[in-house]
């Protein structure tokens, strides 16, 4: 007699990252048990003419983020977890800030107590605003934690590092096995080239893409990459805008190089005219790097078809158009300059992945999979517990409608900004049922998940983070970039 196992969901399509196949999949005590014909359990669920997928992993999203000078971001653990599970994602991973001339601890506390009102399983990257030898010190115990990925920000004032500051950043994520998320642009450039345009009176929402063109993103990119390289430290490129950026990337990958690249659905679906509208209007989509254009869109396709971007993310940075946390807290004219940057998406973003890759034919379905959940959790510590249908895996399971269309709005979406970048958007595809640890947390666009069920994900140390062991001359320099080393 066969086991009887706590839910089966049966006759659907299974998509993993490798194959599609049709089959039962059963859970038991939260985790999948097995994949095969006739499996019985105490509930059984009809599949039948649904993709049965894993759930989303979404590795970059500003949930409860604290902004300096502005509090809380827009969207909270709650709201960003209620539309990330409407729209079949089941865990991420946010950010704790740091702030220059302060430790890490106290924000950190604060972060990881917000944290606990998720619906979505979750994790953090650790920002590095300001690399003291203090808060240099305080990263083993935050890395052994389970807090096992650090984030820099090569421009942006209040918090981009030097490259010095970079260097020292990489150096203590190789010393304590972490990987190194960046944000790739140059500051200089855009400083130089945003006084140029406010002198010329170019201030609408619209020049935010005139300051900070492709090159400038190139070039950031490069330099992080050679960086990473000179110290032996992996690095994913964050938001990843167009095709010469991903180059960069892709010949780093084919010299060995332990470098990834992500990019997120504002890249491919907005273009910089959409900000070429209005005062606010122009500034919902104003997002760093910037949109680029259509010919751009195509080339991230082809880079995301090569394995060179290898994981979508949302970067959902919400700000309300107005109010707290918003686009307008200079005012409705501020200049692009005093615009803060971000939009929203941790709901859209497997909706629209899905509609513009897999519909229009650009990715196949295990594609699909690979970039919104296996390759995501891989790059950042969760492989064999998230991201994957394997048996063993945490029981994140979404029962996708492939050809159930939908018209995106903002109340479709219910997350806790004012308006969505992708309103009046037609897709096709949608999320019916999400599954987080065997629990079933949404049904028909109704979530039905207890406020602070998700678990937070402490991250072990994984082989992907190591270093190489490729050291220029051999000599491991970031071994005595210890705080207090005597220099
Ligand atoms: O414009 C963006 N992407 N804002 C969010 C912060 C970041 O750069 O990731
Ligand atoms: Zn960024
Ligand atoms: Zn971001």
């Amino acid at each position: 007699m066969s086991a009887e196992y706590d839910l089966v969901i049966r006759g659907g399509t299974l998509v993993t990252s490798t194959d599609v196949f049709r089959a039962d999949i059963a859970v038991q005590n939260g985790r999948i048990a097995a994949i095969g014909e006739n499996l019985s359990g105490k509930r059984a669920i009809d599949a039948d003419g649904l993709l049965v997928i894993p759930g989303g992993v979404d590795t970059h999203c500003h949930l409860d983020q604290v902004e300096p000078g502005m509090g809380y971001g827009a969207q909270d653990f709650v709201t960003g977890s209620r539309s990330a599970v409407l729209g079949g994602t089941t865990s991420a991973i946010s950010f704790v800030s740091q702030f220059k001339g302060e430790p890490i601890r106290e924000v950190l506390a604060e972060t990881l107590k917000r944290g606990r009102r998720s619906i979505i399983d979750y994790s953090f990257h650790q920002i590095l605003a300001d690399p003291t030898d203090d808060v240099i010190a305080e990263l083993p115990a935050i890395i052994a934690s389970g807090i096992r990925s650090l984030k820099v920000f090569l421009t942006y004032d209040a918090i981009r590092l030097d490259d010095r500051q970079y260097l020292r950043v990489l150096a203590a994520a190789r010393r304590e096995g972490a990987m190194v998320a960046v944000h790739c642009e140059n500051y200089d450039a855009i400083g130089w080239l945003t006084e140029q345009l406010l002198a010329a009176g170019l201030t609408a929402p619209k020049y935010h893409a005139w300051s900070r063109p492709k090159v400038v993103e190139r070039e950031a990119t490069y330099r992080a990459i050679a960086l990473a390289e000179l110290v032996d430290t992996p690095i994913q490129v964050f938001h990843v805008s167009c095709a010469e950026v991903a180059e960069e990337i892709g010949r780093a990958q084919r010299r060995g190089l332990k470098v990834w690249g992500e990019t997120c659905p504002q890249y491919f679906t907005l273009t910089a005219a959409d900000m070429d509208r209005p005062g606010l209007e122009g500034a919902k989509y104003m997002c760093s790097p910037s949109p680029r254009d259509e010919a751009d869109h195509e080339g991230l396709w082809e880079m995301m078809r090569q394995g060179v971007i290898d994981v979508v993310s949302s970067d959902d940075s919400a700000f309300n158009t107005t109010g707290h946390h918003a686009k307008d807290q200079n005012g409705p004219k501020a200049p692009f300059s005093a615009i803060p940057n971000g939009v929203p998406g941790v709901g859209a973003r497997m909706p629209l992945l899905f509609s513009e890759g897999v519909v229009k034919g650009q990715i196949d379905l295990p594609t699909f999979v690979a970039l919104s959940a296996t390759n995501p959790a891989r790059i950042y510590g969760l492989e064999g517990r998230k991201g994957s249908l394997m048996p063993g895996a945490d029981a994140d399971i979404v029962l996708w409608d492939p050809n159930k269309k939908q018209t995106i709005t903002n109340a479709l979406l219910q997350h806790g900004v004012d308006y969505t970048p992708y309103e009046g958007r037609e897709v096709t595809g949608w999320p019916v049922m999400t599954i987080r640890r065997g629990e079933i947390v949404m049904q028909d666009g109704q979530m039905v998940a207890a406020e602070g069920s998700g678990a937070f994900l402490a991250r072990e140390p994984y082989e992907l983070a190591r270093p190489l062991g490729r050291l220029a001359n051999g000599f491991d320099a970031a071994s005595y970039d210890t705080p207090g080393a005597a220099r």
